[in-house]
Formats: C-alpha cells, sequence, structure tokens
C-alpha cells in the first residue's frame, strides 16, 4: 500500500452558517490520481483548496508528507509553507482567466522560478523547452502571447505551468470543463501520458464520470459538502452503491475521442 501523501482529517469549512464542506476525511496516496466528483456546490474545489492551504479549514487537519517528514499544514509557519508551496500546484478550471494577458509564455512559465528563487538543473531556458514537450506545445510557443492560443492549447501552458517546479501533488480542478469535447479529450490524453510517464500524484476534479473512471484510481462522490462513497475507480464507476452516484452516472455522457483503455 502506498503513503499518504497528504491526507485531510475531519474537515469542516463553513461560510457564516453554512457549513459547506461537513466533516471530510480523505487521502491522496502516492503516485495516484485520486478523483473528486460530485454535483456543482457539493465542495469539490472547496476540498481541494482545503488540501492545499489556499482556504483556512474552520476545523480539522491537513497533513503533507514530503522529503520524509510530515507537516502540519495548519500549524506550520507562513515561511515554512512559502517553502513548501512549490511542491503542491493546482490547475483551475478557466484557461482564459489563468494566464495573464500581458506575459509571453516564455515569461509565464519562468515566473515560478524567479518567484521561487530556483534555478534548475541545465537552466530555465532548457527547462523551459523540456515542458512544453511534455506538455505537447512547439517551442515557438514561448515567444507567444495567450490570445494567440486556442483554449486547449492554453489549458497545455496551464498544466506547464503547474508541472514547472516538479510539484509532489497537482490538483486538477474540472481543467477540460470549459473546453470542447474533442480538445477536452486531448487534454485528457496528455494527462494519462503525464501520469504514466513521471508517475504524477493527483487529484483530479470532475463533474463527468466517464472523465473519472478514465483517469482515476481511486474516487470519492461528494454531495453537499459531504463524501457519500468513496472506493476504486471500478467499484465506484461500475457498480456504485449510492442512488447519488448512480444518478451522476447516468447524467453524463460517454466520451468521444478519449481512448477507450478502461473498457
Ligand atoms: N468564498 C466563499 N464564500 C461563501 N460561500 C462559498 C465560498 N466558496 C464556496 N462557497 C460555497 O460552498 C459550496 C461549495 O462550493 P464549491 O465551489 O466547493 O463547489 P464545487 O463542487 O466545486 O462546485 P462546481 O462544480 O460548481 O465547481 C457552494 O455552496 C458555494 O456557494
Ligand atoms: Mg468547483
Amino acid at each position: 500500500m502506498p503513503n499518504a501523501v497528504l491526507r485531510g482529517e475531519h474537515l469542516v469549512k463553513t461560510y457564516g452558517s453554512a457549513r459547506v464542506i461537513d466533516d471530510v476525511s480523505l487521502e491522496v496516496l502516492a503516485g495516484e490520481t485520486l478523483g473528486i466528483v460530485g454535483e456543482s456546490g457539493s465542495g469539490k474545489s472547496t476540498v481541494a483548496r482545503l488540501l492545499l492551504r489556499l482556504v483556512e479549514p474552520s476545523a480539522g487537519d491537513v497533513r503533507f508528507h514530503s522529503g520524509g517528514r510530515e507537516y502540519d499544514l495548519r500549524r506550520i509557519s507562513a515561511r515554512e509553507m512559502r517553502r513548501l508551496r512549490r511542491k503542491l500546484s493546482i490547475v483551475f478550471q478557466d484557461p482564459y482567466a489563468a494566464l495573464d494577458p500581458r506575459m509571453t509564455v516564455r515569461q509565464t512559465l519562468a515566473e515560478p522560478f524567479a518567484i521561487h528563487g530556483e534555478v534548475p538543473a541545465g537552466g530555465v531556458a532548457a527547462r523551459l523547452r523540456e515542458l512544453l514537450g511534455e506538455v505537447g506545445l512547439d517551442e515557438s510557443a514561448l515567444g507567444r502571447y495567450p490570445h494567440e492560443f486556442s483554449g486547449g492549447q492554453r489549458q497545455r501552458v496551464n498544466i506547464a505551468r503547474a508541472l514547472a517546479l516538479r510539484p509532489e501533488v497537482l490538483v486538477l480542478d474540472e481543467p477540460v470543463s470549459a473546453l470542447d469535447v474533442s480538445v477536452g479529450a486531448q487534454v485528457i490524453n496528455l494527462l494519462r501520458d503525464l501520469q504514466r510517464q513521471y508517475g504524477l500524484t493527483c487529484v483530479f476534479i470532475s463533474h463527468s464520470m466517464p472523465l473519472v473512471r478514465y483517469l482515476c484510481d481511486r474516487v470519492v462522490v461528494m454531495q453537499r459538502g459531504k463524501i457519500v462513497e468513496s472506493g476504486t475507480w471500478r467499484e465506484v464507476c461500475d457498480a456504485p452503491r449510492e442512488t447519488y452516484t448512480r444518478q451522476l452516472l447516468a447524467a453524463t455522457p460517454e466520451l468521444p475521442g478519449v481512448a477507450a483503455d478502461r473498457m
């Protein structure tokens, strides 16, 4: 059994009187992709943000294992959190909003190195070329601005940026829901390749059961701030116990363009 890299314990988040996350415990194991599915407003993004400490929990703990140590993310100093930040990366849903329109791809991809004062072995320029290769973009992309790219290409830039510092956990929050189905399928296949090549540890958030079935090792199902079902992708997607999960399955169509190797 691989170790838990990230673990949320009894997480609660309230906004005013609304308890939007209600006693959620989950762990992300080394090298796996954990899926979080659920209807809109069920708390998927909030859970992911709590795990990365982008949002402070009202109660509960988050533990992160890295370099043989366990960090209690609620109690470490701001300074230590800044140091750990690079190990915890996220790609957001909207590839248009996430990129600064005034920055070239070169500037966008170089920024994480500047922020963290890090020079990769072999230099930044070489690492940028490598990153573009990893996400399937041509080197000519470096001098271009976001508006010169399609949505799918922009999401590739976002993924490259998220991978720049070789994070230990990558959260993908509905990374293809703003894209056309065929373009989304290409990005999904890219993520599949990245999982296989680099053994990335991922949290993949989606409304789509077929996508989760395709990409994830284990799945948690959320409804109104709680986990209502969890298990392996086969258990949750092919033999769900809960009516709610079956309704989610029925609500999402099959995925054209995604290689069907999990039939
Ligand atoms: N900053 C905030 N202030 C108040 N309420 C919030 C805030 N962030 C989230 N919520 C509420 O928390 C609940 C869960 O939101 P969240 O964004 O986590 O859901 P989600 O499952 O990611 O939904 P979607 O699929 O639409 O992205 C929603 O009811 C939302 O309105
Ligand atoms: Mg969300």
